[in-house]
């Protein structure tokens, strides 16, 4: 993106905001079409609400991994056709279902869940046809199984059958499997389509549900620093077009492959300038305007990075909230060639609001904008915005043709 918009934009409203730039978006929609010509994409909305975001996927054809019932209402708003929303979430209320039941295709998190439904549905006097996550008996990296606050074990499959099949106004279609966000070895995905299509012919041959579609969930990642390599998307689509052949006897339905942080990630930055530079016993300091209050992974990353025994590289992410400690890059948007060290702050009443700590940038000014990069998913959102009342970072649509559109809070 070319520094002088933002320049531009920052001179125009003078408060840190978050850009958003569809070319990369665009770009990675194509690669996704490209490499997956078989597969149909959901975008995980969570990832990134920002309401012309939303749009410019439904444009694209993209449909919608909702995660609530108010994403199911921004899918809608945005033109996503109600057969490709996919509602899916740990613990719907019978509110949530009532308010969706006839505005997306609803993904059962558990047999309680199956319960409510299929009440609703009896209320209704319909037949609904819902999907249901499962809980794969699947080590997706190597190690235990393990228990999962998401969807129903697989192994409990076969002895809930004849309850399953008693809930006479739901029909079950569909299957979501997700168990880990942020791959990137191909062949670690690959494995783990392989074991859903097991599981989801089991479903229709010995559980007789009538499959719509099966689900694979997330789990494409990105390389957020350079240590990271790229996964290797050509090679992953290449070897699911033969895997996927190799299933077309048994299953005739469509294949999902839900993606949030690779459609938008890259394509954020959040930008913010300089309000205040100090020494401190020898310290230099940068305040920023609304650090950890506008875009919270440096100030999270700093934290955890604090606790780290050990090499940074083998601290474990906790997604969506932490990566990892060099998920992001912070640039000065000046022209100096003078380096300097210092820590880069914002401007909360505490210690933790930290982007950070002994940083070689370019000579920072009073009145510099700093960038943050990758930024675009799981960032506005997950933010404490509303903390100590500074104004709110606004959000920045730039589309292909370098216009902007503003979400103002
Ligand atoms: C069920 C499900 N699908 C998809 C995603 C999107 O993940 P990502 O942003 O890593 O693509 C998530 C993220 O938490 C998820 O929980």
């Amino acid at each position: 993106m070319e520094i002088k918009i933002i320049k531009d934009l920052m001179d125009k409203y003078k408060r840190p905001f978050y850009i958003y730039d569809e070319k990369i978006i665009a770009n990675q929609i194509q690669k996704l079409r490209t490499n997956f010509p078989e597969f149909e994409f959901l975008y995980s909305i969570k990832t990134n609400p920002n309401k012309d975001v939303i749009k410019f996927i439904s444009k694209n054809n993209i449909g919608s991994d909702a995660a609530s019932k108010n994403e199911v209402f921004k899918s809608i708003d945005a033109g996503i056709p109600k057969e490709k929303i996919i509602y899916s979430a740990a613990g719907k209320t019978k509110q949530d279902i009532e308010e969706t039941y006839d505005k997306c295709i609803i993904t059962a998190d558990s047999y309680h869940e199956l319960e409510m439904i299929n009440e609703v549905a009896k209320e209704h006097n319909i037949v609904l046809r819902v999907g249901v996550r499962i809980n794969s008996n699947y080590a997706i990296e190597g190690g235990d199984i393990l228990p999962s606050k998401f969807g129903i074990d697989e192994e409990s499959l076969l002895s809930h059958k004849e309850f399953i099949d008693s809930l006479e106004n739901i029909k079950i279609c569909g299957i979501h499997v997700h168990l880990k966000s942020q791959i990137l070895n191909y062949e670690t995905l690959y494995n783990y389509y392989k074991d859903v299509l097991k599981l989801a012919v089991f479903c229709v041959e010995e559980m007789g549900f009538d499959m719509d579609y099966v689900n694979f969930g997330g789990g494409l990642g990105i390389a957020y620093s350079q240590r990271e390599n790229e996964l290797e998307i050509d090679s992953l689509g290449q070897k699911c077009k033969e895997l996927i052949n190799g299933f077309k006897e048994k299953l005739n339905c469509r294949l999902i492959i839900e993606s949030g942080r690779f459609i938008v990630c890259q394509s954020g930055t959040y930008v913010t300038y300089v309000i205040d530079k100090k020494v401190s016993r020898g310290a230099n300091y940068v305040i920023v305007a609304n650090g950890y209050n506008g875009f919270h992974k440096p100030a999270l990353a700093e934290m955890v990075m604090s606790y780290a025994d050990g090499p940074l590289e083998k601290i474990h992410s906790v997604e969506p909230m932490f990566t990892s400690y060099d998920a992001y890059e912070v640039k000065v948007l000046n022209e100096s060639q003078e380096k300097e060290k210092v820590t880069v702050c914002g401007n909360l009443c505490t210690a933790a609001d930290l982007i950070g700590k002994n940083l070689v940038l370019p000579k920072v000014e009073i009145g510099d904008i700093i960038a943050i990069t990758n930024a675009g998913s799981y960032g506005f959102t997950l933010s404490p915005v509303l903390f100590s009342s500074h104004d709110i970072p606004y959000e920045i649509y730039l589309n292909s043709n370098n216009e902007v559109f503003i979400s103002k809070y």
